[in-house]
């Protein structure tokens, strides 16, 4: 697998994790669903009886003592706290309602950055997920994306992809939903969701899903190779 990491952040219903699940598979590379973790944690909380918009402290020694981690034998990786697979649970509605609180709480984000940055120690090969992936968790990352879309149709994604997993979805609460998300995720002091100074912009509206994937493929492989030209002519001229 080659050394490269990719990230791609933006707001909700974007696309991230589809398209960053299948781009991952077509450059080979392994998938980190960092909003995943957002949600694992959350639902720890509510099932643990603790408030997952609270007081940090119960919630970073929930984190502790029921470690997050991905079991990458299996595409999509699943998620477990501890010994728990929590893969089924990351999509309810009362784990979408309050991760944004959480994903808003300093200490939380500070636990959760250093656990994203290990799993990107160990696979070298990444295509990451999130909010903050380009801006804080990877800044070096070797390509960055920042995926957006108009917010009706990212809340006609949203709904499509309850729909799929069997569950109901209200187009309309979802568009004020996500509107509501994107307001706290964006305005949050540390890890705000922003697009980094050296991410491409791909509004992602008119487009569909395969011609997400194949322009953003076609993009990294162009980076990849202009990377290794001029590291070949660095090393031929010196
Ligand atoms: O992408 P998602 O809907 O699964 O993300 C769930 C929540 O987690 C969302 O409200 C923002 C937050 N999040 C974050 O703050 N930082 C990340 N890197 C990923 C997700």
């Amino acid at each position: 697998m080659r050394s490269l990491i990719v990230t791609l952040d933006g707001p909700a219903g974007s696309g991230k994790s589809t398209v960053a699940r299948l781009l991952a598979r077509r450059l080979d590379l392994e998938f980190l669903d960092t909003g995943a973790m957002y949600r694992g944690l959350t639902a720890l909380c509510l099932d643990h009886g603790v408030d997952p918009g609270g007081e940090p402290k119960p919630i970073v020694a929930l984190a502790e003592a029921h470690p997050l981690r991905f079991d990458w034998s299996q595409n999509p990786p699943r998620l477990y706290a501890g010994d728990l697979d929590i893969t089924g649970r990351l999509r309810d509605e009362d784990v979408t309602e309050n991760v944004s609180a959480l994903a808003s709480l300093t200490p939380v984000r500070q636990v959760l950055v250093r656990t994203q940055q290990e799993i990107g120690q160990e696979h070298v090969g990444l295509v990451t997920e999130g909010r903050d992936q380009g801006s804080v968790v990877f800044p070096k990352a070797q390509v960055k994306f920042y995926l957006d879309a108009q917010p009706h149709v990212r809340a006609k994604r949203r709904a499509q992809q309850l729909r799929d997993a069997g569950k109901p979805a209200d187009e309309k609460k979802i568009l004020e939903k996500i509107m509501a998300r994107d307001e706290r995720d964006s305005t949050r002091t540390h890890g705000p969701l922003i697009c980094p100074d050296d991410a491409e912009r791909i509004d992602t509206t008119d487009m569909s899903l395969e011609e997400v994937v194949d322009l953003l493929e076609r993009k990294v492989n162009e980076r990849v190779d202009m990377g290794d030209a001029s590291r070949a002519g660095q090393e031929a001229s010196s």
